[in-house]
């Protein structure tokens, strides 16, 4: 199965997109996470993205698109992927159109997870991050010790580019940038829409019975 998760800043999109790699057996990439992991490893695309990362711009497509072709060579992509936070763009959607296409290969559904701003931007404040990949919120979705990753113990920190105002600018990006590729899947027919105001176990199950996996049984 093919997906791409669209949505705001903190729409939910990574979080479903752990939940349904787990769920499909499907690698989740998120290009965010790519970015981040080079930024703290000092790496020269590291360099060339973290200002753009903090100001809440994006990263040049053809930065993106390559980064994206090369992930997409590795073997764990045969049966699918979870693509979350691309594309991003226009331009990123036909070239992604485009390279899926070499390989005969196309998407099978765009989920769509709506948010309201206001919500988005009073969500990211409770954002907690592991380096590990976790994530978490300090209300919605809290570990079981606070500050303390359940899974590997690390303590859990707040990502740089969740401050307000740098949310805000992302969410500006995003209506300029981002919510055209809604017609554009539309038009393809591949949009299946989702309420991401709801609790995360019931966000996961609409998006279960919109692929039409309930018997999945996660
Ligand atoms: P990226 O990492 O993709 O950030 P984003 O799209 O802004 O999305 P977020 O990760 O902030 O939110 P999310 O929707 O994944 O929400 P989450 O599940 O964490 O990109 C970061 C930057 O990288 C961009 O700004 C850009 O600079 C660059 N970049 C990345 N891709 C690019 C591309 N293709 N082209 C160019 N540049 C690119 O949830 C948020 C919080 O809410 C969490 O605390 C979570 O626990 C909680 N939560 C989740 N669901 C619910 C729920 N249903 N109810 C209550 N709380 C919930």
């Amino acid at each position: 199965m093919r997906l791409i998760l669209l949505g705001p800043p903190g729409a939910g999109k990574g979080t479903q997109a752990a939940l349904l790699s787990g769920a499909l057996k499907v690698p989740h990439i998120s290009t965010g996470d790519i970015f981040r992991s080079n930024i703290k490893e000092k790496t020269e695309l590291g360099k060339l993205v973290s200002g753009i990362l903090e100001s809440g711009g994006l990263v040049p497509d053809d930065v993106t698109c390559e980064i994206v072709k090369d992930r997409l060579m590795k073997d764990d992509c045969r049966n699918g992927f979870i693509m979350d936070g691309f594309p991003r763009t226009l331009p990123q959607a036909e070239m992604f159109e485009s390279m899926l296409g070499e390989n005969n290969q196309r998407i099978d559904a765009v989920i769509n997870i709506s948010l309201d701003d206001s919500v988005v931007v009073k969500r990211m404040s409770g954002r907690r991050m592991c380096p590990c990949g976790k994530v978490y919120h300090v209300l919605s979705h809290p570990p079981r010790e606070e500050g303390v990753c359940d899974s590997c113990g690390s303590p859990l920190y707040i990502r740089d580019d969740d401050r307000e105002e740098t949310v805000l600018n992302r969410l500006k990006t995003y209506h300029d940038q981002t919510s055209p590729l809604i017609d554009f899947y539309s038009r393809r027919g591949l949009i299946i829409e989702i309420d991401g105001d709801k609790p995360i176990d019931a966000t996961f199950q609409d998006i279960l019975t919109a692929l039409g996996r309930e018997s999945d049984g996660v």
